[in-house]
């Protein structure tokens, strides 16, 4: 998709279509929407006055346009925002996602899009770009048949009076964020006998390769030198081996050399059986979507190698299959962690916090001072969340608000569990340090109390996105399934710390 900007008028924009952001009950007796009234001749304010397109968020109406009308495109496409007072960048990225999508169905081959917000051109050129690469990914790559084939091959973002450098400049950030999203989701979307621990390590030297990170791929003889027993029993009962990917970005220049490290810590489990303690055959299929923070890992340094902050960056991913077999971890087994501490496996299904515990260890050594870990951790979260929010968690409040704060600014809801201490004795085991394991209760909250006994002396935050990594329906904005959850937000936390 070829990319231009302008900053106007979108009456000159020669695109086959014009799509345009309308509010929440705006009229049509003045302004832009007047304009356009005039140039549909009465039609737009016909579909507005008859309350059948309110400009609600994600709502549309598509007309054709007689060329009398001064317009040079053919075809307008409204489409509802909602509150003008509540308009921001990530409302712009899913507008431009559901510009992309609905022209695309329509057959249009190019569009141009007024996103109608003021402020930072950049910022809106980006979230344009980035909405609509990600509104037009769709899952069907295993299709033979009723694959999408319409594409869209021109897009045009007109924003009013802008500067052209700036909203150039937008433009290229739009499209690493854009396919750095779409990175993890193809890799989320992978079929376990696709994507295997190997394949992951592949990918990921693929991705080093292409953007210059520095990489460093652990085998099961280097993890057990490390003394990693815990990682290694998750992988024990596979064919497959696993690996421990390691990914660092540093600065060319670091502007602030304050000793921080940031660690991006993704649970790569690449399918998940539950191991011997299998899970129900219903759904099993989704699980080939647990390694996804592994993929948001990936997927977030793609595009940090590219947008180059000044602060380094360390991503870690333990990538294994967890299944059953003769050599397979059994419950009651007792591991040694890293860090030496003693794990009584209950339950072989919980088995990302077992790889997490070594990751996020081995991180430590390597620096890491400050670390936000990600994962498809716990059915419970979508009990206590749904797929609206995902949990975050942490020991370091300062950190768990930047990534609220920073996740708010491009439209991904985090909404903090509680971590109080109590939590963490239903993790005490009777015959080792700790149990994999809390029973029924706070199921999410002990899962981060697990993770807390490998994450002392450095910041802490921990991301559960089981109930918001996969989406069971479509929106305007996106296709169904991998949705990318948490790369955007890792991607502006790296960049707001670089600018600070
Ligand atoms: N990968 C699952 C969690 C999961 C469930 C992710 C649904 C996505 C959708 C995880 O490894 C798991 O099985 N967790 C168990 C933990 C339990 C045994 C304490 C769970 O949530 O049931
Ligand atoms: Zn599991
Ligand atoms: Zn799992």
């Amino acid at each position: 998709m070829n990319v231009e900007c302008t900053p106007g008028p979108y009456q000159e924009v020669d695109t086959q279509a014009l799509a345009v952001a309308v509010f929440k009950d705006e009229k049509a007796d003045g302004g832009l929407l007047k304009d356009l009234d005039t140039a549909s001749e009465g039609v737009v304010k016909s579909v507005i006055d008859s309350e059948e397109f309110k400009g609600k968020e994600g709502e549309t109406a598509y007309l054709h346009l007689r060329p009398a009308g001064g317009l040079k495109v053919q075809r307008l496409l409204l489409i509802g925002v909602g509150e003008k007072a509540e308009y921001h960048v990530a409302r712009v990225s899913e507008f431009a996602g559901t510009a992309a999508r609905f022209l695309r169905g329509k057959n249009v081959k190019s569009i141009a899009v007024v996103p109608r917000l003021e402020g930072d051109a950049e910022l809106i050129a980006a979230s344009v770009v980035e909405g609509a690469i990600i509104g037009l990914f769709e899952i069907d790559k295993y299709r033979t048949s009723d694959k999408e084939q319409k594409v869209i091959d021109r897009l045009v973002i007109v924003v009013d009076g802008a500067d052209k450098d700036a909203l150039t400049r937008g433009v290229k950030r739009g499209q690493i964020v854009g396919e750095s999203v779409n990175f993890t989701r193809d890799m989320a979307n992978e079929p376990g006998a696709y994507l295997t621990p190997t394949n992951m390590a592949e990918r990921a030297q693929e991705i080093a390769s292409e953007f210059n990170l520095s990489i460093d791929v652990l085998d099961e003889a280097r993890m057990q030198k490390e003394g990693m027993g815990s990682l290694l029993s998750v992988s024990r009962g596979s064919d497959e081996p696993a690996k421990l990917i390691i990914l660092k970005y540093t600065p060319a220049k670091p502007t602030k050399d304050n000793g921080q490290l940031l660690a991006l810590v993704g649970k790569g489990i690449t399918f998940d059986s539950g191991g011997i303690s299998l899970k129900p055959g219903e759904n099993m299929e989704l699980m080939k979507y647990d390694m996804t923070g592994g993929a948001t890992v990936l997927g977030a340094m793609r595009a940090i190698a590219q947008l180059k902050p000044s602060i380094p960056v360390l991503g870690v991913a333990p990538c294994s299959e967890n299944l059953p077999s003769g050599k397979a971890t059994k419950p009651g087994d007792v591991v040694r962690a890293m860090t030496g501490k003693t794990i009584e496996v209950i339950n072989t299904d919980a088995e990302g916090r077992l790889i997490l515990a070594d990751a996020i260890a081995y991180a430590k050594k390597l620096g890491a001072t400050r670390i936000i870990d990600m994962a498809t951790l716990t059915g419970a979260v979508s009990i206590a969340l749904g797929d609206v929010n995902a949990a975050v968690l942490g020991t370091d409040q300062e950190l768990i608000n930047e990534i609220i704060a920073a996740g708010k600014e491009v439209g991904e809801k985090f909404w903090q569990l509680p971590l109080d201490k109590e939590y963490s004795k239903q993790i005490k085991s009777d015959i080792a340090d700790i149990k994999n394991v809390g029973g029924r209760k706070a199921g999410t909250i002990t899962a981060a109390a697990f993770l807390k006994e490998f994450a002392d002396g450095v910041a802490w935050a921990h991301l559960d996105i089981a109930g918001t990594a996969w989406g069971d329906e479509a929106k305007p904005y996106r296709s169904k399934g991998p949705t990318g959850i948490a790369v955007r937000t890792l991607i502006n936390i790296v960049n707001r710390a670089s600018r600070e």
